[in-house]
């Protein structure tokens, strides 16, 4: 008997299995990468592009010593704006204490680079002061009005065939983000939201980009390849993210101003945005570009690690597709050279406060009760830091002995996993340490680590209020430690 040859089998093979391919092929059509390439390239760069554009910014700070991160909002509205988006569908969260802040020297005006103009003209008040907050947030992700407490109303009402574009600057730490009202923004829930959002069908794709501090542990190990979502983060999961055009840095900065201006990774895209013609710039284009600038030319000293997660794919459309494009620059052709690459220099999201708090006090009149006033904020600031990491620290040796505590402190599981197994460990973790200790505040997220690390040693609640106890006898009166505003859990 002649054998089969070996086509023929493999014919069988596939006749076998015909109807099982052909469900899967309905469910799920066979398709080649070229083929999704090809999709994601088309129509992105003409304007037939079908459905709305949608942008969400955040600003997760107040207070003016955070200047940078409602400057960075600001100047990214004004992106959208002149992209063509549509004032409806641009939804705009900053608490808005910057613009006409006593210390502010042009009143009404926020600038984002030592140079530039203002920003903060028309940008929309949607969520402002208490309403910048988590709950309104995810309610306008997933278009819920019911569920919005104040503010404008204006919720991303989105569908099928549109894009959402999604921007947001604050200081964070592993697995979380800061809110100016409390509680602060964690990944697991910030994930969740997403993951909702796509199982509604109210999106074709969405890109992300977040700037803080850790940002790349918002998303690492949580955020799925699979629903069309395309994130990049200022840094990786462990390392600091860069504020910049600060007080002594060159270009320096205008008379009167004592606070950062901007932030490396944010004014990286907006300043790489603001001169191409995004109809031809790929967001992988964009990332190489800011990878480039935010790591200082590959140094990393004074830079972090621009990261990419979700489907990466989506890196190939033209960033044209989420944020339009300026006619003024439709003449513009792309080159890697022509973006601004001058020297620049930066200060770590965690010390810009103290940058600030030293410069309003140096800069102070000799003698005068500003000076007194800047004095002792400068003095609270880091009194704060101190009681915070030394009750972190006094914690760690209490649960894991002296040798072994300290090294709970900095310990990073392998790479692609999250931060914590057990989020709601995570956070009662939080609230406990923060019951006896006083509030974390935006220093003390840099200690999430810590507290993800105890809840993945399997540290009980009951021992974790013991050792926070004995750590903390008392919560310090200081501002900083207050817990007025709440739990940050
Ligand atoms: C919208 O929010 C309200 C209030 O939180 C909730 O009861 C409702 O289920 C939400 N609707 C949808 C469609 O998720
Ligand atoms: C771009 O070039 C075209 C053709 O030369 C010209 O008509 C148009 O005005 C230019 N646009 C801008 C914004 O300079």
């Amino acid at each position: 008997m002649a054998r089969p040859a070996a086509g023929t089998l493999l014919a069988s093979a596939l006749l076998l299995l015909f109807p099982l391919l052909l469900t899967d092929a309905i469910r799920n059509p066979i398709r080649l990468p070229s083929d999704r390439a090809a999709d994601l390239l088309s129509g992105d760069s003409g304007d037939s592009l079908v459905g709305t554009r949608w942008a969400v910014l955040i600003a997760g700070s107040n207070g003016y010593y955070n200047y940078r991160h409602q400057a960075d909002i600001c100047h990214a509205y004004q992106i959208m704006k002149n992209g063509g988006l549509k004032d409806e569908n641009i939804i705009v969260f900053m608490y808005d204490d910057i613009a006409n802040h006593m210390e502010n020297p042009r009143s009404g005006e926020i600038i984002n680079h030592p140079k530039g103009k203002d920003v903060y003209a028309g940008v929309p008040k949607d969520y402002v002061g208490r309403d910048v907050n988590v709950n309104n947030l995810f309610a306008v992700l997933l278009g819920n009005k019911t569920a919005l407490t104040g503010g404008s109303g204006k919720v991303v009402d989105s569908g099928p065939d549109d894009h959402i574009f999604i921007f947001y600057s604050d200081h964070g730490g592993p697995g979380v983000l800061g809110m100016p009202t409390y509680p602060y923004l964690y990944a697991d829930d910030l994930n969740d939201v997403l993951k909702k959002k796509h199982a509604s069908g109210s999106y074709k794709s969405m890109v992300f980009y977040l700037e803080a501090c850790e940002s790349g542990s918002i998303f690492q190990g949580l955020l799925p390849e699979d629903i069309d979502i395309y994130a990049t983060t200022a840094s990786n999961a462990y390392e600091s993210s860069w504020g910049t055009y600060c007080p002594g840095d060159s270009p320096s900065l205008p008379p009167g101003y004592y606070t950062c201006l901007g932030d490396l990774y944010s004014v990286s895209w907006m300043e790489d945005s603001d001169i191409h013609n995004l109809r031809a710039e790929t967001l992988k284009q964009q990332y190489q570009i800011v990878k480039t600038r935010t790591s200082v030319d590959g140094t990393y000293s004074l830079g972090s690690h621009v990261m990419q997660y979700g489907e990466l794919e989506l890196n190939l459309q033209n960033l044209f597709l989420y944020v339009g494009s300026n006619p003024a620059n439709e003449n513009v052709t792309f080159m890697d050279d022509n973006s601004l690459s001058f020297p620049m220099a930066a200060v770590n999201q965690r010390d810009a406060d103290l940058v600030y708090f030293w410069h309003k006090y140096k800069n102070a009149p000799e003698g005068s009760s500003h000076k007194l006033g800047a004095h002792k904020e400068l003095l609270e600031v880091m009194a704060h830091r101190f009681h915070i990491d030394n009750s972190i620290e006094l914690i760690g040796k209490l649960l894991f002995g002296s040798e072994q505590g300290p090294h709970m402190l900095k310990t990073v599981r392998p790479a692609g996993q999250p931060l914590v197994d057990d989020w709601s460990c995570l956070k009662s973790m939080v609230r406990t340490f923060e019951s006896h200790c006083g509030s974390l505040s935006q220093y003390g997220m840099k200690h999430m680590r810590f507290l993800a690390n105890i809840c993945n040693a399997g540290v009980s609640m009951d021992m974790m209020a013991e050792v926070s106890a004995q750590a903390c006898i008392s919560i310090p009166s200081n501002r900083w430690s207050s817990l007025e505003n709440g739990f940050s859990a």
